[in-house]
């Protein structure tokens, strides 16, 4: 994860220069959003699954930094006053918190946008139809129909009551489509055969949601100081989570489940995969 990590925040910095003209308040507000730390999970799942098809690790970086670049605006606007009200990221002070709620929403769509101006680069892949598969995808994944769509099912699930059908859907939306969109994105580098390019959208579906299902173990039983993030947030918001509808002890079970299943997705691949074995693991039992 280190060595991922180390690649995707250079990547990440140059993309985000310093800048010195009138509005370098947006720019910095988007430094602090995005060079602030992270686990780069979702870089890791674009470059380890690249990896299955050799591809060129110059290409791989920059969509890995691309959907990063995705992931932390999204962190961004959950964390606004009028969503998740949240005053920790990172172990460091919410970015509408360092600066204002106006210039978090900009930096945020400012992110939004760029992630889909890296894509578009002819930098990122020589090939013209592969950069147009690589924004459709990220598109779909991330608005109405995924993460988007999924954030509005959050916030109405504070209100209303919903089955674990519902939940579960709330879930793979707003957390697992992106995830298997990390996935996809390698396997679409590769030009994988469709049946790897499956296996590896299953594995990231049910890695997805067992990381949304640790989320909401960690938000009951993990502390500011592991998690970086304010805890307790979603009783207190009366959220639906797994853990709010079975319990601690059925969701940690589920995860397990779903990490077992993610697993056993990658068995036609070699030993090259190990690492998302391995992620699927750390994702059961993080307590970051
Ligand atoms: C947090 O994602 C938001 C969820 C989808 C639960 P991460 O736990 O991957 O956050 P960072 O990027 O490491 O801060
Ligand atoms: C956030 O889910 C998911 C997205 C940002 C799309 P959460 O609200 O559970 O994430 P945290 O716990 O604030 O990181
Ligand atoms: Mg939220
Ligand atoms: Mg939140
Ligand atoms: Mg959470």
């Amino acid at each position: 994860m280190e060595e991922v990590v180390d690649l995707v925040n250079r990547t990440l910095t140059k993309l985000l220069p310093e800048s010195d003209l009138p509005e370098a308040r947006l720019m910095q507000a988007m430094r602090s959003g995005v060079l602030n730390g992270g686990k780069r999970l979702r870089p890791f799942l674009v470059i380890h699954s690249a990896l299955q098809f050799n591809v060129d690790l110059n290409c791989a970086r920059r969509v890995a930094a691309a959907i990063e670049l995705l992931h932390c605006y999204s962190l961004i606007h959950d964390d606004l006053p009028a969503m998740d009200n949240a005053d920790l990221r990172r172990g460091q002070p919410t970015i509408h918190k360092q600066y204002d709620d106006a210039t978090a929403i900009l930096a945020g769509d400012a992110l939004l946008t760029l992630a889909f101006e890296v894509l578009s680069d002819p930098q990122t892949h020589s090939d013209p139809h592969v950069r147009c598969e690589l924004v459709g995808g990220l598109a779909k994944a991330t608005g109405f129909q995924g993460m988007v769509g999924g954030q509005m099912l959050d916030l109405l699930g504070e209100t209303s009551a919903f089955d674990l059908n519902t939940i579960n859907r709330l879930q793979r939306m707003k957390t697992g489509r992106l995830m298997v969109f990390a996935c996809e994105a390698g396997a679409i580098l590769g030009k994988a055969s469709p049946q790897k390019q499956r296996a590896l959208s299953s594995y990231a579906n049910n890695l997805g949601l067992a990381f949304q299902v640790t989320d909401d173990i960690l938000d009951v039983e993990g502390t500011s100081a592991e998690t970086g993030k304010d805890t307790g947030k979603d009783n207190a918001a009366n959220k639906a989570t797994f853990v709010s509808t079975m319990g601690k002890d059925a969701a940690h079970q589920h995860a397990r489940m779903l990490i077992d299943q993610a697993i056993t997705n990658l068995k036609d691949f070699d030993s090259r995969a190990d690492l998302l074995r391995d992620l699927a693991l750390y994702v059961l039992n993080r307590r970051v």
